[in-house]
């Protein structure tokens, strides 16, 4: 399987956020990446339902939504109805993520767990059997543009080892940073999905920029 490219919305023209969504439409874009940010598990605010309503409306990609908000297990069926296809929640956030991520499975959504940079590994060993992927943030959240944070390449390796022992077909997604000259390391290093924000919205041709990625070796 080649790697799954997800363009991160936060770093779309919140304007004109049709036509960015247009033009990911018509990419090698395979999933939509959008970050949900509560000011309280991250310094930032970002957006909420009716921004992903609208999305879900005007695409059949797959929504990927990455919740950095604090106690996520409080909206979560509001996520799944207004059209996640991915929910993923911090191990920082919530207070029972085994809880958590059954309640996502058990609204028909894909589960993923999501790991800072300061976080070990270790602290999801017992949620590997019960997700569907691992998210490994390469940046602090909270902010597009920032530069990937290069210990994430053996934090890839602790949760690959994990993965492989104990439930084979989790993904690993990566978050944060990543970009033309990185992007080849992170999927020989065994990545399913990169996210992509500023790589690609500040790039003069990001469909082009999508494709590069889609097809890096
Ligand atoms: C950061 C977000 C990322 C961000 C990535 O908190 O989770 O998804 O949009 O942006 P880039 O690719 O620009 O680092
Ligand atoms: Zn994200």
């Amino acid at each position: 399987m080649s790697v799954l490219i997800a363009p991160s919305l936060l770093s779309a023209n919140f304007l004109n956020l049709q036509k960015d969504v247009e033009m990911l439409n018509r990419s090698e874009a395979d999933w939509l990446h959008l970050d949900v940010m509560d000011g309280v598990f991250v310094p930032n605010i970002s957006f909420g339902f009716p921004i992903i309503q609208k999305i879900r409306g005007a695409t059949t990609k797959i929504l990927d939504v990455h919740l950095m908000i604090i106690d996520p297990e409080r909206y979560l069926e509001r996520f799944r109805k207004a059209g996640a296809d991915v929910i993923s929640i911090h191990a920082e956030a919530c207070k029972n993520p085994l809880e958590s991520v059954k309640i996502i499975r058990s609204l028909g959504a894909r589960a993923g767990i999501v790991i800072n940079p300061e976080t070990p590994v270790n602290v999801i060993e017992n949620l590997i059997s019960q997700v569907d992927m691992v998210l490994i943030m390469s940046v602090h959240p909270g902010f597009g543009g920032q530069s990937f944070i290069q210990e994430t390449f053996g934090k890839i390796e602790a949760v690959k080892t994990m993965i492989s022992e104990i439930n084979p077909g989790v993904l690993i997604e990566v978050d944060g940073g990543v970009d033309l000259l990185n992007a080849g390391k992170l999927v020989k290093s065994g990545v399913d999905i990169l996210v992509a924000g500023n790589t690609i919205f500040a790039s003069p041709d990001p469909l082009q920029t999508i494709h590069l990625l889609k097809n890096i070796s």
